[in-house]
């Protein structure tokens, strides 16, 4: 943190609220594998998995939220700093940080190492253990950086090391972190089960599989239906062992029929989520231009996460569409495309700083009162965030972007596109919340949220509308006219 970064900031209404949620602590028990279950998690994802996301996946219903995978020595290298303002604490490398995370975080966190060796593994989650609340082991990434140094997808196939590391950690570590493995599927049933016995026997409170090969891509589809048979295996080991699937879980009500089909404890979303953070909700955010990225932008420059990290997370976000415009998309993808620095993108997210982004985070986590909810079990599920924009900011985002669209004489604009969208989905109908059912964020709506049903959490005051509303463009300028 530089003093530079800190003159950078500027008052905002909220900024004294995370100021004393940045000093707030959340007491929670530690971990247990019931904890890894009933939930929607959000996937371990190198660049794309960086705070701002975690933060967002968990206000709109991530159960659990996995770090970017961390090599071990990288962090054992790097030096520890905590920003006195907004509490990020920061894993610093050379030129930058290697990873940040926020105490709020921490209940749900769970850090994710990559390494080939026991000693180095426990040393790098001893380094990171007051800040999380699990380590995780990948034994998943078929990427030559990680294999070729005999960490991720290696493991498969060097199970005695796997297993090593794993039980070095469990033995090293204290009871209140937990230990956990993201694996892949082994090209044949047998040996999968036969590598999962000895990593249910290591003490892990939870294994997560993601069901592809480490030969198959990205974009074949996962093998869900083989771990209906390894979800009974591990029940009939008689430990207690959370089951995660993973691959191709688009979302909450994806999640609910791919556990029904395996029978696993919760589902693992990366690709889906990586797209739109919100896909957690049972009614994610659409028409994220207006609706999410202003936020998004907002809250990064608020946690000083760093610019190259959020236009990068930023340009990967494509929501559904309901009342966007072929002209606010490109003009938001045009302005994120063109900016070097937070600064470039004030006409578009408003010049202040995110601190009003990151109290309602902090709100949304708070409201869950010490249980990791939200669950996906319930027949009636909970909402489980508060509104992060009002519709005032969205309109006067859909505005800039249109100004913006205008200004740049984008194609669409000239092909004089700028008819509302149709949702394009290529998933069956009922897999998919239907983008115009009610949204827990209404971006659009500036009327109180009210509760769809008594078994609803209460609805937070910020979410009612009684809290201060974060200034706007449109009222920025009509108080300095
Ligand atoms: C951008 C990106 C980065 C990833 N980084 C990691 C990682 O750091 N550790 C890991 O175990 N898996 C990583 N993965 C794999 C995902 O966690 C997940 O296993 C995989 O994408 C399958 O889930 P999906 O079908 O929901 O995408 C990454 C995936 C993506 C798309």
């Amino acid at each position: 943190m530089t003093p530079g970064n800190l003159a950078r900031r500027s008052p905002s209404p909220a900024a004294s609220d995370a100021r004393a949620a940045k000093r707030r602590k959340l007491e929670y028990p530690p971990l247990t594998p019931d904890d890894y279950r009933n939930g929607v998690m959000l996937a371990p994802m190198v660049r794309s998995g960086a705070l701002p996301t975690r933060l967002f996946a968990l206000k709109h219903g991530a159960k659990l939220v996995w770090g970017p995978e961390i090599v071990d020595k990288a962090i054992l290298h790097a030096t520890r700093v905590e920003d006195p303002v907004t509490g990020v604490v920061s894993y610093m490398g050379v030129s930058k940080a290697i990873w940040t995370t926020h105490p709020i975080e921490k209940p749900f966190l769970i850090y994710q190492i990559g390494s080939a060796d026991p000693a180095l593994a426990v040393q790098a989650a001893q380094k990171v253990m007051h800040d999380v609340a699990g380590v995780d082991l990948n034994c998943g990434c078929p990427k030559p950086f990680s294999t070729h140094a005999g960490m991720g997808a290696a493991l498969l196939t060097n199970p005695d090391l796997l297993i090593s590391i794993l039980t070095a950690l469990r033995a090293a570590l204290p009871p209140h972190i937990a230990v956990s493995a993201k694996i892949r599927l082994l090209p044949t049933q047998e040996d999968t089960l036969r590598l999962v016995e000895r990593i249910v026997g290591a003490g892990v409170s939870c294994l997560t599989v993601h069901c592809r090969t480490r030969s198959m891509r990205p974009r074949d589809r996962a093998r869900v239906e083989r771990l209906e048979e390894i979800v009974r295996f591990v029940r009939s080991l008689g430990r207690d062992v959370a089951v995660i699937e993973n691959g191709d879980c688009e979302g909450y009500e994806d999640a609910k029929r791919i556990r029904k089909l395996t029978g696993a404890d919760s589902c693992m979303i990366a690709t889906a989520a990586e797209a739109n953070p919100t896909v957690f909700s049972p009614r994610p955010l659409v028409d994220l231009e207006t609706t999410f990225i202003p936020q998004y932008v907002r809250l990064g420059k608020y946690l000083d996460n760093h610019f190259s990290s959020t236009k990068f997370c930023a340009s990967q976000f494509r929501g559904e569409h309901a009342q966007g415009t072929r002209t606010t998309q490109t003009a938001m993808k045009n302005a994120i495309t063109h900016a070097k620095r937070y600064e470039d993108l004030d006409a578009l997210v408003g010049p202040w700083t995110g601190a009003h982004e990151f109290a309602q985070i902090v709100q949304a986590i708070e409201a869950r009162a010490g249980d990791r909810q939200p669950k996906v079990d319930d027949d009636a599920p909970t909402d489980p965030a508060p509104a992060p924009s009002t519709a005032v900011e969205a309109a006067a985002a859909a505005d800039a972007l249109a100004k913006a669209a205008e200004q740049e004489n984008s194609p669409a604009a000239s092909d004089g596109e700028s008819a509302t969208l149709s949702t394009a989905s290529s998933q069956p109908a009922e897999l998919k919340t239907p983008v115009q059912s009610h949204s827990p964020d209404p971006a659009l709506l500036r009327a109180p949220l009210v509760p769809a049903n008594e078994s609803r959490l209460p609805v937070p005051a910020m979410v009612a509308g009684e809290d201060v509303p974060t200034p706007t463009p449109t009222q920025q300028m009509a108080e300095a006219a």
